[in-house]
C-alpha cells in the first residue's frame, strides 16, 4: 500500500456490529470500494472478536490494498510480549505483515516503553510490520520515542471539542517531524452534531452539507489531519466521504479554529491509569443520549 495514496478518512473498527456480520462485513466492503484504504483496529476490541471478524474482510479483500494499524495492548510485561501480540493479530486475520504497529496507551507497557519500541524495530527488521506508530501518549514520551525511532503516525483523539493535543502542541510536533496524525473520535460519534451548536447549524445551512460533514472537511482540509471513523452504515459512510467536496471560507474556519470547550480542557489527563480520566477516555465524557 503506497503511503501516498491513504485516504484521509480511515475505518474505525471499535464497535463494529457483530451482530449482523454480513451486513456489517457488507459496509466495511462498500467503504473499501469507495476508496477508504486506511483501517484501524485492536485485539481488544470485543475480546478479539473484531479481529476475528476482519479475518472474513481479507478473504474479499487484499491486505496489500489497505494499511492497517495494529495495537499493543495491556499488558506487555516482557519483551517477547510484544512479538506475541503481533502474532495473534497475523494469525487471527490470516495475513502475513500490518503496516503500522502502536502502543495502544502508554501504561499497556510494564516494561520501560523505550523496550517495547525496540523489540517493535526488531519487527520491522523481520518483515512483519512496515512502520512503528504511537497512540495515546503525552508530549513528552512522544518526543522521546521519536528521538531513538522514526514514527510513521499518531493515533490521538481530536475533534472540535477535544483540542487536548493541539493545545499541548504535539499536533505540531506531529507536523514538525513528518508524523501523520490520525484523529479518533473525530465526531465525537456523533455527539458534536447533538450539541446543535448555532454556529455549526448556520455553516451547515450556508454550505448545505450536515454538521458532520462541516467538521470532517474543516479537520481533513484545513487542519491537514487524517482521521478514522467507525460506521456500519451506508448512508453514513457515503456522507462521510462526500464531506471533502465543497470549501468553507476563511471566516467560518476561524471560527471553527477558536472553538474551545472548557468542559474538556478542564479535566486533568491519568496518564498513568490511576483511576482517573486517561486520554483515550477523554473524548467519551459528557455523552448526549
Ligand atoms: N487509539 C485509541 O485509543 C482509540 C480510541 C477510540 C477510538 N479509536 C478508533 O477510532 C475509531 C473511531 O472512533 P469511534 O468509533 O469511537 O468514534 P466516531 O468515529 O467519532 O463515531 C462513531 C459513531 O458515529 C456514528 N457515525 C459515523 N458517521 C456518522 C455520520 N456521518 N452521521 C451520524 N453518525 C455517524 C457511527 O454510527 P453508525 O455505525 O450507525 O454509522 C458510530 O456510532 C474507532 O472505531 C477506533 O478504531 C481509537
Amino acid at each position: 500500500m503506497e503511503i501516498n495514496k491513504i485516504n484521509p478518512i480511515g475505518i474505525g473498527t471499535y464497535k463494529l456490529d457483530l451482530e449482523d456480520k454480513e451486513k456489517t462485513l457488507k459496509a466495511l466492503l462498500h467503504s473499501f470500494e469507495k476508496g477508504q484504504n486506511f483501517m484501524s483496529t485492536s485485539l481488544i476490541y470485543d475480546n478479539c472478536n473484531v479481529v476475528n471478524f476482519l479475518n472474513d474482510f481479507f478473504k474479499e479483500v487484499n491486505k496489500d490494498n489497505i494499511f492497517l494499524a495494529c495495537h499493543l495492548e495491556p499488558y506487555i510485561e516482557k519483551r517477547e510480549d510484544v512479538e506475541k501480540q503481533l502474532d495473534e493479530y497475523l494469525k487471527r486475520m490470516n495475513i502475513d505483515y500490518v503496516d503500522a504497529l502502536q502502543v495502544h496507551t502508554s501504561y499497556a507497557s510494564k516494561i520501560p516503553l523505550l523496550e517495547t519500541y525496540e523489540e517493535m524495530d526488531k519487527l520491522v527488521k523481520k518483515g512483519k510490520v512496515k512502520y512503528l506508530s504511537a497512540s495515546n501518549t503525552s508530549l513528552e514520551t512522544l518526543k522521546e520515542l521519536q528521538k531513538k525511532f522514526k514514527l510513521f503516525s499518531y493515533e490521538g483523539v481530536y475533534n472540535l471539542e477535544c483540542k487536548y493535543y493541539e493545545n499541548v502542541g504535539l499536533i505540531d510536533f506531529c507536523k514538525e517531524n513528518d508524523i501523520k496524525f490520525v484523529c479518533y473520535q473525530a465526531l465525537r460519534r456523533n455527539n458534536i452534531a447533538k450539541m446543535n451548536y448555532p454556529f455549526l447549524l448556520q455553516m451547515a445551512t450556508k454550505y448545505d452539507k450536515t454538521q458532520n460533514q462541516i467538521l470532517l472537511n474543516w479537520m481533513i482540509k484545513e487542519k491537514g489531519l487524517n482521521t478514522i471513523i467507525k460506521t456500519n452504515t451506508i448512508q453514513n459512510i457515503d456522507s462521510n466521504l462526500e464531506s471533502l467536496s465543497f470549501s468553507l471560507d476563511s471566516r467560518d474556519i476561524e471560527i471553527l479554529n477558536k472553538f474551545q470547550d472548557e468542559r474538556f480542557n478542564n479535566i486533568e489527563i491519568d496518564w498513568k491509569n490511576e483511576g482517573g480520566i486517561t486520554i483515550d477516555k477523554l473524548a467519551s465524557q459528557f455523552i448526549i443520549n
